[in-house]
This record gives C-alpha cells, sequence and structure tokens, in this order.
C-alpha cells in the first residue's frame, strides 16, 4: 500500500518544499545554522554543577514587577493598569446535554476592575464574618487564630476572587483538592483551626452534617460552580452559630469602608498546599506570599495582555496557582473551564477550546496525551489513503519544524483543521506537573504548529524550578532552564547507579548516552520561591529542607552541554527487584502508555514490581475502540469480552509493549513478563486511584484490582 503512494508522497513533498522556498521561508532555516546554541544557565563560581540561569548572575530576580514585594501588591498593580480588560470568561452551564455531554451558553466576562471590587468586598466580608490576619511572618506551627479561609472547590472565578480578597486582608488560604474525600476535608479544617470555607452548593449538606467533626468551621460560602439554572440542590437550615451565604451575597455584605485594607507582608502565608504525595498522609507545605511572587518570575517576558489562557487545571495544585497569578501579572484574560469540556467530546455546542479561542494552555502530562490520541483517534477513522497523507504531513512538518521552516501546503490540507481542536489561536503549549513523553511533546507541537515547552517544579518549590527556553529550543525531553529566581545545584549519589552501572557524580562529564554534561546527581534548589517546609512536620520538614535554604527534590538530574536541566532518574521512585536491580516505575509507565492498545484517559498503565519478584508487571486499561479495529484488521468476529480476554490479543499488546520497551531502551529488567487487561473501571481522582493532580496512586490501583493483581504478580516470580 505504502509503495504505492510513495510517487504521491514525493510529488506532495516537493510541492510543499517549493512553496516554502519561493515564500522565502528558507530564511528561517539559515538563521537557525547561523545562530548557535545560547547557553542556558551559567556555574556559581567554579563548581560547574551549581548553576543559574544566565540572565541571572549574580542578580536573581525575584518579582515578575519591580517593587512589588506581596500577591497583594501585584493584584492591586494589575488591577490599576489593566483595570478596563476582561481577566475572567465563564461560560454559563445549562445541564447536562446527554450523559457524557454538558451544554454550555454564552460567556460572561468580568473586568479587572470588577475583580478587585469583588475580591475587596469579600476579603472585608471575611474580617465581619471573624476572621483575622496571619501572622506577619509564617512560622509551620499550628495556627491558633482563625487566620486562614479554606477552599473546596474545582477552578473558577469566584476561587480566585476569594484568595485575592483574602490575601488583602492578610488572611492565608489552605486548599483541599476538591476531589478528596470528605476526611481529608475534615482533616485539613482542623489542622488549620478554620473558621470559614468556600465550597460548591453541593458540598454545603455534607459539611453541615459533618460540623460536630469540625469545631471550629461556623461560615460557609458557597459558588454556583457546574450548576445549572434551575437544578434544585438540597440546602438544609444551617444550625444557629453557623452561616451559610451564597458566594454573591456574601460578597455584596462586604463593607470595605469598615474593614479597610491590612496589606500582607512578603513573609505572611499565602497558601497551605497539600501536596498530592504518592503515599502516607498528604503534607501541607506553608507557602509565602514572597515564595509565590517569585515563582511568577517563570512568565518573564513571554506574556501579555493580549494573551487569553485556559484555566481548567485544580487551583489546589500549586501549578496552576501560579500560572494564574502570573497570567493577572501580565494582563492577561483567564478562561475558566472544567477539564472534561475542553473539546467538542464532552461539551455542547462546542468545547471550551474552541469557544475560548485561548492564546496559551498549560497543562499535565495526561492532558497532552489525551489531546494526542483523540487526534489519533480521528486520524485512524479516516482511509488508508488520507491516513497516508495525514502521517506524511507530520513527518514532513516535525522534520521541517526542527529544520526551521514550517510546510505550507500540508498546514492548508491537513493542519489546519487540527488547528480548531485547540481554538485555532494556541500559540504556546507548556506542560509541568511530572515528565512529559517526548512522543508526546513532538506530536503536539507538529500537530498545532506551536512551541511546546516543559517545566519542572514541585509543591515544595511552588511550581517553578526549570522552564524549557521556548523561543530557541524545540527538543523533546528537557526540563529547562533554571526560572529567575533560584539557584540549582546537583549533588552526587553514590549508591545510585545509571542503566550502565555507573553512580551519579557531580564531577561527571558524560551521560549514559556519552553525551557532555556538567555533573550528575540530585536536584538541590535554593531561591525566593522555596517553602517554609511541612506545616506541622518539623522531622518531615528538616529532611528535605537543610539548613543551608537548599531543597531537597529527590529527582536525579544532569545539566545538559547547553546548561539545560534534564531529570533522568528519581531517587524516590525507584523499585528493587529481587535480585536487587532498580527498576523507575513512573518511566515505565509513561513508556508503556504510549501503546496505541492503552486508554490513557482511564488512567493508562500501572506498573509494579516489589522485593518479591524477578520481573515486573502491569495493569492496562485497554482502549475499546483500538482492540475492536485492531479484532476487525485481524478478522476476529467476536464482542468485546471475547476479544479481551483472548490469547491473540495478549500477545498482540505484549508485542506492542515489547516495541515500546526497545523503542525507550529501557533497562532488560524493565521488561514486562506479565500484564493484566482492564476495562469499564476506569482509574480517577474520585475513586483515588489518580491523585487530584492526575498522578497515579499505584497503592490504590493494585488494592482495587486485588485479586486479578496478584495472580497477575505470580507470573513476575521465577
Ligand atoms: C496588544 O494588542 C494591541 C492591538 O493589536 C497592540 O496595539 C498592543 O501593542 C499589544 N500589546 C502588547 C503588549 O503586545
Ligand atoms: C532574591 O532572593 C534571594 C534570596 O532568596 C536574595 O539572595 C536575592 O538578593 C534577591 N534578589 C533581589 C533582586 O532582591
Ligand atoms: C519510537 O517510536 C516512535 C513511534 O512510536 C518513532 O517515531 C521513533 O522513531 C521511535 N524511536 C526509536 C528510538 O526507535
Amino acid at each position: 500500500m505504502s509503495l504505492a503512494l510513495l510517487p504521491l508522497k514525493i510529488i506532495l513533498v516537493s510541492i510543499d518544499l517549493f512553496i516554502a522556498l519561493i515564500t522565502f521561508q528558507w530564511i528561517g532555516v539559515v538563521k537557525k545554522l547561523l545562530t548557535p546554541t545560547p547557553m542556558r544557565s551559567v556555574p556559581v563560581g567554579n563548581d560547574e554543577s551549581h548553576r543559574v540561569n544566565t540572565k541571572n548572575k549574580g542578580n536573581l530576580k525575584n518579582s515578575t514587577v519591580e517593587g512589588v514585594t506581596t500577591l497583594h501588591e501585584l493584584a492591586q498593580f494589575a488591577c490599576k493598569k489593566y483595570g478596563h480588560r476582561n481577566a475572567m470568561g465563564l461560560r454559563e452551564y445549562l445541564g447536562p446535554h446527554s450523559p457524557k455531554v454538558q451544554k454550555f451558553g454564552e460567556v460572561s466576562w468580568r473586568t479587572y476592575d470588577q475583580v478587585k471590587d469583588a475580591s475587596l468586598k469579600f476579603g472585608a466580608s471575611l474580617r465581619s464574618a471573624g476572621l483575622v490576619a496571619s501572622p506577619e511572618k509564617a512560622t509551620l506551627d499550628k495556627l491558633t487564630t482563625p487566620c486562614t479561609l479554606a477552599i473546596f472547590e474545582n477552578t473558577c472565578p469566584e476561587w480566585m476572587i476569594a484568595a485575592l480578597g483574602a490575601y488583602s486582608q492578610s488572611i492565608s488560604i489552605t486548599t483541599v483538592y476538591a476531589t478528596l474525600g470528605t476526611n481529608a476535608v475534615i482533616d485539613s479544617i482542623n489542622d488549620g483551626k478554620i473558621r470559614a470555607i468556600v465550597c460548591n452548593k453541593k458540598s454545603v449538606k455534607m459539611l453541615l452534617g459533618k460540623l460536630g467533626d469540625m469545631p471550629t468551621l461556623k461560615v460557609i460560602v458557597y459558588t454556583n460552580n457546574m450548576i445549572a439554572p434551575g437544578e434544585k440542590v438540597d440546602l438544609p437550615a444551617a444550625p444557629k452559630g453557623v452561616t451559610v451565604l451564597s458566594f454573591d451575597d456574601f460578597v455584596n455584605a462586604g463593607d470595605t469602608k469598615a474593614f479597610t485594607i491590612v496589606p500582607p507582608k512578603p513573609d505572611t502565608a499565602a497558601v497551605i498546599m497539600y501536596t498530592s504525595g504518592s503515599t502516607g498522609k498528604p503534607k501541607g507545605v506553608v507557602v509565602t506570599h514572597r515564595n509565590v511572587l517569585a515563582s511568577t518570575t517563570i512568565v518573564d517576558g513571554v506574556m501579555t495582555e493580549n494573551d487569553s489562557i485556559i484555566c481548567y487545571l485544580p487551583l489546589a495544585h500549586i501549578f496552576e496557582l501560579v500560572a494564574e497569578i502570573s497570567s493577572l501579572s501580565a494582563g492577561a484574560c483567564l478562561c475558566y473551564a472544567d477539564p472534561k469540556t475542553l473539546t467538542q467530546t464532552g461539551a455542547y455546542p462546542i468545547g471550551a477550546l474552541e469557544q475560548y479561542k485561548p492564546t496559551i494552555m498549560v497543562g499535565v502530562p495526561k492532558i497532552w496525551d489525551v489531546i494526542k490520541k483523540g487526534v489519533q483517534a480521528k486520524i485512524g477513522g479516516e482511509s488508508k489513503v488520507k491516513q497516508f497523507l495525514v502521517n506524511t504531513a507530520f513527518e514532513t512538518r516535525m522534520m521541517a519544524r526542527k529544520l526551521g521552516y514550517d510546510t505550507p501546503l500540508f498546514n492548508a490540507l491537513v493542519f489546519k483543521k487540527f488547528a480548531k481542536v485547540v481554538g485555532g489561536r494556541l500559540r504556546l503549549a507548556i506542560s509541568g506537573g511530572g515528565p512529559l513523553n517526548s512522543d508526546v511533546q513532538d506530536f503536539i507541537s507538529t500537530c498545532f504548529g506551536i512551541p511546546m515547552g516543559q517545566g519542572y517544579g514541585l509543591t515544595e518549590t511552588c511550581a517553578a524550578l526549570t522552564i524549557q527556553d521556548i523561543a530557541t529550543d524545540d527538543r523533546a525531553g528537557i526540563a529547562g532552564m533554571p526560572v529567575p529566581c533560584v539557584e540549582v545545584k546537583l549533588v552526587s549519589c553514590p549508591e545510585i547507579n545509571d542503566k550502565l552501572g555507573f553512580p551519579y557524580l557531580s564531577t561527571d562529564r558524560k551521560d549514559v548516552k556519552g553525551d557532555a554534561v556538567f555533573g550528575r546527581g540530585e536536584v538541590w534548589v535554593k531561591g525566593a520561591n522555596v517553602g517554609l517546609g511541612y506545616y506541622m512536620m518539623p522531622d518531615a520538614t528538616k529532611k528535605e529542607f537543610d539548613e543551608d535554604g537548599w531543597f531537597h527534590t529527590g529527582d536525579i538530574g544532569q545539566f545538559a552541554s547547553d546548561g539545560s536541566l534534564q531529570i533522568v532518574d528519581r531517587k524516590k521512585n525507584l523499585i528493587k527487584l529481587k535480585g536487587g536491580e532498580y527498576i523507575a516505575v513512573e518511566n515505565m509507565e509513561m513508556t508503556y502508555g504510549n501503546s496505541r492498545f492503552v486508554d490513557a484517559v482511564a488512567g493508562g498503565v500501572c506498573c509494579y514490581g516489589d522485593g518479591d519478584m524477578d520481573r515486573p508487571i502491569a495493569l492496562v486499561q485497554l482502549n475499546q475502540i483500538v482492540v475492536m479495529n485492531w479484532a476487525k484488521e485481524n478478522g476476529i468476529v467476536d464482542d468485546f469480552n471475547a476479544v479481551k480476554n483472548s490469547k491473540e490479543l495478549y500477545d498482540a499488546v505484549m508485542k506492542d509493549m515489547e516495541r515500546e520497551h526497545k523503542n525507550a531502551s529501557l533497562g532488560h529488567n524493565e521488561k514486562l513478563i506479565a500484564i493484566a487487561f482492564i476495562s469499564d473501571d476506569p482509574w480517577t481522582p474520585e475513586n483515588g486511584c489518580l491523585t487530584a493532580a492526575n498522578k497515579l496512586q499505584r497503592r490504590a490501583v493494585v488494592e482495587k484490582h486485588d485479586k486479578i493483581f496478584k495472580e497477575t504478580c505470580k507470573k513476575g516470580i521465577f
């Protein structure tokens, strides 16, 4: 087939190249050839493995806006400068269109002036409800006054207005993932001596029912986020001494004359942010105004007032909070959406991306993977000739973009249609919250013709640590250059070996592939963005935040020859098999998740190994559509369940996994020895199998599928 179409391919590629030539696109190639690769970081002193961003040698930058020292000042600055411009948009929710599709109406906008007005009133109302200013200098000790507002709600404009309102009165916030269960809410209310909470109207009944377990909670403010007009929500009467009010009523009651602004100090706590660690009780990272402000330097010079950004990741995740606050600092517009309704598959009449046409989108790896698989599924449904055309287009454009030009013919024939999936105006994509698969990165950037960069950071570093130089760096698999507020160093891990059996040392000058590096080792970071530590957990804090101000990330990295950081391994997530060999399960999950048989939306792949096993196994969420297409191609006529249980499918998927294993050159002990299929039982934050940030909770997954898991494990023991 593809041989017969080869002449067509040659003709298309030639025409495309011809158009590129006569439209002077070769200038881009020449420019790219003549521009030397910039050095993206420089050493501090003589230690090559201890570096800062080239621009910030001797001058770390701790705020995007000169002279601004707190988030309250930042909000005041933005509202003054961009007052009449749109700050926030929200689509009217009209209820379900069908079981899996939600219906939406028009977008309503709030200007910066309106946001300022509402937030100052909200802050004043908090004060009249009995909340008080936080200590000027935050500590990790248990709070003794009602100086914290809890927010237990999905991402929506009210979330951000409430946070800015709290800051105007020096009140800090604590975030509770909206997807976490009741006990997580009760714990954080009690830990923080919380007096007031912002939540969804649908959560009020649950909170009222648990008041006995939360003696400090006196004020419940509810939003109508994702509640359709006319939808009935049960709102029981509140007992004496407890107030339940709608968000709008609470704002309108704000008396800004009686309760004037109490500006926070740089060292005042801004957020107690609970991390979605993969094991044990969540840790609350105490993050000050100074910390968040320093993190906003991540967008230095990237965003302008003409940008709009799609906001859909949980705001209880530091990555989204920093992205939104950074956007406000640049005067950009925040377009709020529900993550399940970004595209037409979940929304009627159109997806949020199509409606808002954002220019910037940040996402976690899973989201990009879902978008990639969505596009691929569409392509897979086309005729063989069309598929061939699209694949040719992808190959050609990927190569062209690496060389510095674009593919005008293929853009018109193929890519224009794809661009609509993300609205058509997207100019920049940023991925964070975990390592991004390089195939996915190349695919998204080629498909939409946009630069796509990775950011790397943790809750403890307030999301920021490194970010890829999107203007000049189109490589996949790069964590990026240090952000303007940090210094980063690599610390030797003599006890951990790479795939070739050599330890990671800060003095290394070659990596595992033989490429030149400036040291390898555990990534340590220091700077104004590094949080104070874990709330009420002095011992856990001491383990990771040292006395000299360095935070130890637990990730193993290397500085590439251009000074960019690459994350190559994990200290914590290495699992020792029976033979004493380590496997990196997260990396394996990312690799095997590439297989077309895997359903990323349902949670992907869960790899497992332990000290009793010789080789690892995996539970695999099957993509039913792909499986049935595969069956058809192979002449198997049966229903899904029969196909799922067939030896043929098992062998085909195993073969595909082997291909991925080889392709990613994983270690020989990282080869799967057995797999088991899951279908119709997705892993979600609601059932605890994913964290709210969409990271796999391995323990919950294996408990959920206990029987099948144990049977599969047996095959991993020789
Ligand atoms: C935003 O767009 C307007 C109108 O196109 C333009 O005049 C202005 O310079 C732009 N602002 C920035 C910061 O690019
Ligand atoms: C930024 O903060 C660091 C400490 O975290 C400090 O050493 C540095 O001087 C600050 N930079 C500026 C420009 O204030
Ligand atoms: C890995 O597989 C992808 C396709 O899934 C392919 O484009 C790429 O070239 C392969 N990489 C290697 C190193 O074989």
